[in-house]
């Protein structure tokens, strides 16, 4: 990040190659900015995430030191966010006459009907094209997971991905790749709301140090990291906020360290880029991530901000207090480390203090070898959980030595299953064992009804949790090794 913080009431970002200026009041979303630039190929169709009209691709930086384009929800992003960024479009990616042949093969695949999906579908599908090891894997389609078409049907969609070629050497967007990304810009853009006249600020700073003194003399301003939360707060609740902090690119929130105890997760690494650097080394967190939101939103998510809002049906907070996941809360005053058990105490309430910011979620090892993620939720992909459930066990000899179980969506906040946990302990590992728990696991939360699933239902979906997990577990090695009976 460059060091030099510049006031300003104005954003600069690159465009399809030309720099263009964002003067408007801070809350406006990329999306909306995009368009008064005449920029009209992305659409809002829900304005929360959901469908993915609005994708556009922007250049992030790649763990090899180059650039990775990356589609995200414009609808949900800051245009002030942009500050110094690097920005295409739809229409950036034709060269003149010539579509590109994410375009080419759309059109000619019938990939398009009504075409207003259809931009949201080229950014996506763009970005995956660009991938740089697609041409080992194939194109993934699990890329288009959070774009919605609503007329065309999506084989001739998928024959379209499925039918793509490599980029040609003289690809502008794939020779950019080999180029570092544009470092985030220290920004400090302020300018008044010319519906209420007031100022809003979108701070941006250089360094933690910064962002920790900023949060010390202005505990009030609301932290904002991928604005996956945030921005449907902004467009769907009509949220305002005077003051932004923005935390996504402080480069001491973000990476993978290891050590021989820990595996320590920046806080401000977005979903994607954990799943893609850790590659399976936390399984549980592999089994995690292809069950959050989708691509378009796990590209913008922070695995902070999934802890920073306290939620009880967040997905990363089962998962996390299975691996017995500690936080670091930092603050003008240092570092302190508190476990993920103790962090939530109500309703979207933790005790992480008004000054402080989560930067970095430790997972003690050894791992536990016998994982599983299970999320129930109404859609596949794409939904919020009615109930997330996170296993992490381990057998010795046949015995349950350890197991650790975190549970969301079954009461006020996430929570860890400790009395299953103390049954299960200490005996072996048998499916007259698992039944016998099972009676009691429901009794852990005080599971209500909503609108996502009745109370009646989530004790259901308890109770077969742990059968389940026999289940999946059956041909694990560390269970074949040694068994039972
Ligand atoms: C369409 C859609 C689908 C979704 N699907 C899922 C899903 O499947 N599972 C799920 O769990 N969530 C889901 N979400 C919710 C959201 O994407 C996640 O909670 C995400 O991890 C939030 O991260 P963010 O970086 O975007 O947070 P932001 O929106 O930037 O911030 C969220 C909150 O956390 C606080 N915060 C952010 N970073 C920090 C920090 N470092 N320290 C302290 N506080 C911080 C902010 O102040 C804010 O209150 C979905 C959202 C959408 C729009
Ligand atoms: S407008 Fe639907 S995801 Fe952005
Ligand atoms: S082509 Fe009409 S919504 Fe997709």
């Amino acid at each position: 990040m460059s060091a030099a913080t510049t006031d300003q009431s104005t954003a600069e970002v690159t465009i399809n190659g030309t720099v263009r200026k964002f003067d408007g009041p801070p809350h406006t979303n990329a999306l909306d900015f995009l368009r008064s630039q005449g920029l009209t190929g992305a659409k809002e169709g829900c304005a929360e995430g959901e469908c993915g009209a609005c994708a556009i691709m922007v250049a992030r930086p790649d763990e090899s030191g180059g650039t990775r384009w990356t589609s995200v929800n414009s609808c949900l992003l800051p245009a002030a966010a942009l500050d110094g960024g690097e920005v295409v479009t739809s229409e950036g990616l034709a060269d003149g006459d010539s579509v590109h042949p994410v375009q080419e093969e759309m059109a000619v695949r019938g990939g398009s009907q009504c075409g207003y999906c259809t931009p949201g579908f080229i950014s996506s599908m763009a970005a995956e094209y660009y991938r740089p090891d697609r041409c080992e894997d194939g194109f993934d389609l699990h890329a288009l997971s959070g774009n919605l078409c609503r007329c065309t049907g999506y084989r001739p969609i998928r024959d379209a991905a499925n039918a793509l070629g490599l980029p040609a050497a003289d690809d502008a967007l794939a020779a950019r790749r080999d180029r570092p990304a544009p470092s985030a810009r220290a920004t400090d853009y302020q300018r008044a709301d010319t519906a209420t006249g007031k100022i809003g600020r979108y701070r941006r700073p250089a360094t933690l140090a910064e962002a920790t003194s900023i949060l010390s003399q202005d505990p009030e301003a609301t932290v904002v990291a991928g604005a996956t939360d945030w921005g449907v707060e902004v467009n769907i609740k009509g949220a305002r906020a005077k003051n932004i902090l923005a935390v996504d690119r402080l480069e001491e929130m973000r990476g993978i360290r290891r050590t021989e105890s820990f595996v320590e997760l920046g806080a401000s690494h977005t979903l994607s880029e954990l799943e893609r650097e850790l590659n399976g080394s936390i399984p549980l967190l592999g089994k995690l991530f292809p069950q959050f939101a989708s691509r378009l939103i796990r590209n913008g998510a922070t695995i902070g901000g999934n802890l920073g809002t306290g939620s009880p049906i967040g997905d990363t907070p089962p998962a996390l207090l299975a691996l017995e996941a500690e936080l670091v809360l930092t603050s003008v005053r240092g570092s302190r480390t508190v476990a993920l058990a103790d962090y939530f105490t109500g309703y979207r309430q933790t005790i992480r203090e008004a000054d402080e910011l989560i930067t970095a979620i430790r997972i003690p090892l050894p791992l536990s070898p016998l994982t599983s993620f299970q999320k129930i939720a109404k859609r596949r992909f794409d939904d919020i959980s009615s109930v997330a459930i996170g296993y992490a066990v381990d057998i010795q000899d046949g015995m349950i030595a350890k197991a650790r179980i975190g549970l969301g969506g079954v009461a006020a906040t996430p929570l860890r299953a400790t009395a299953t946990e103390a049954l299960l302990e200490g005996r072996p590992w048998t499916l007259e064992t698992v039944h016998a728990a099972a009676e009691t696991f429901p009794a852990e939360g005080t599971p209500m009804d909503d609108h996502r699933a009745s109370a009646k239902y989530r004790t259901a979906m308890l109770r077969s949790s742990l059968e389940r997990f026999y289940a999946e577990q059956l041909s694990h090695p560390a269970v074949t090794s040694k068994e039972v009976n």
